[in-house]
């Protein structure tokens, strides 16, 4: 009897042990300054501070989705009296023409931020973490930051009124908060996350990629304590694990849900009010502006 007891106690142990390894033994950290950038935009943070920067990861085909944002709400520098700026996130492709193609646009437009690294879909985090480290680098002068996507729909207006009436400048992180997501096990899904990435079945608190803000002291200290977290494919996930070891919490902007990562029916007087929607043609986000842009007169119906 005895030693069924001693038995059970050491295969309790070893459990116990082997639950506790993968992030010692098996995970892969990020490593800080790695690269150099191929493409920087053209503005001066030091000479004339951004109240808001935007920082869109976009890929090398999304041309078409840059140049509609480029019309539309990322083309605005002055709103509400505050001067903003968007930067398109890029990564490397091993097609020569492609990385000339790049460097053509980053010349004419002047608005392209890229490392030297892959740009895939699952090297997402690195091209967060390049954007953090632009801002730690090269414009910690701006008050905020918003990181989005190249299929969304951001009412820049907004989104500046609502920072202004919030008034919190340190530490401040907000956008759809997933406060209790879970990592997902089936091995077929796109976002499969296996144990050895992620031991834990809860995550952190984080908010949505497609959409979210801070002030610019958190990309210094996300990217300063990024290199002892253990490396995530999913961004906002990688994002929401910083900041929990920085003892940052996500908190909402406004009342009202702002951030619709799931979509929203377009109408003038819903867009008003919103700070960013999720799946956004260039076409849609070309007439949706177009519409926004004719009604400015148009009185909408108090909330
Ligand atoms: C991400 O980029 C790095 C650096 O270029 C590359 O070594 C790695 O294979 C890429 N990741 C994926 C999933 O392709
Ligand atoms: C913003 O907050 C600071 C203190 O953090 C305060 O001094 C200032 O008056 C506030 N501004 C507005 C417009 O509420
Ligand atoms: C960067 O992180 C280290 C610990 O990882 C900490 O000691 C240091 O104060 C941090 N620096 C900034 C600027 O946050």
């Amino acid at each position: 009897m005895k030693l069924v007891y001693a038995f059970l106690l050491m295969m309790g142990a070893l459990c116990l042990y082997l639950s506790m390894v993968p992030f010692k033994e098996f995970t892969f950290v990020l490593k800080k300054d790695q690269g150099k950038f191929l493409q920087l935009p053209d503005v001066d943070c030091k000479q004339k501070p951004p109240f808001l920067v935007l920082l869109v990861t976009s890929s090398h085909q999304q041309l078409a989705a840059r140049m509609a944002i480029r019309k539309t709400w990322g083309g605005e520098t002055e709103v509400r009296g505050q001067h903003v700026r968007t930067f398109f996130l890029l990564g490397t492709l091993d097609s020569n023409n492609e990385m000339d193609a790049i460097a053509q646009e980053s010349e004419q437009h002047r608005d392209i931020i890229q490392k030297d690294f892959k740009d895939v879909y699952f090297n997402l985090t690195l091209k967060t973490m390049m954007g953090m480290e632009w801002v730690h680098h090269f414009c910690p002068q701006a008050a905020f930051v918003m990181k989005t996507d190249s299929d969304m729909f951001v009412n820049v207006g907004y989104l500046t009124e609502l920072l202004l009436k919030k008034n919190k400048t340190t530490r401040f992180f907000t956008g759809y908060i997933k406060p209790n997501d879970f990592p997902i096990r089936q091995k077929f899904n796109k976002w499969f996350v296996s144990k050895f990435e992620y031991p834990w079945d809860r995550y952190p608190p984080f908010c949505s990629g497609t959409g979210y803000v801070f002030s610019s002291d958190v990309a210094s200290q996300v990217y300063n304590i990024s290199e002892s977290v253990p490396f995530l494919k999913l961004e906002d996930v990688f994002v929401g694990l910083c900041l929990a070891k920085l003892k940052i919490r996500p908190e909402e902007l406004h009342t009202k849900q702002t951030f619709f990562p799931g979509g929203l029916r377009f109408s003038v007087c819903r867009f008003r009010r919103i700070v960013a929607c999720h799946f956004i043609k260039p076409q849609d986000l070309l007439t949706y502006w177009q519409a926004l842009e004719a009604s400015q007169e148009q009185d909408c119906p108090a909330f």
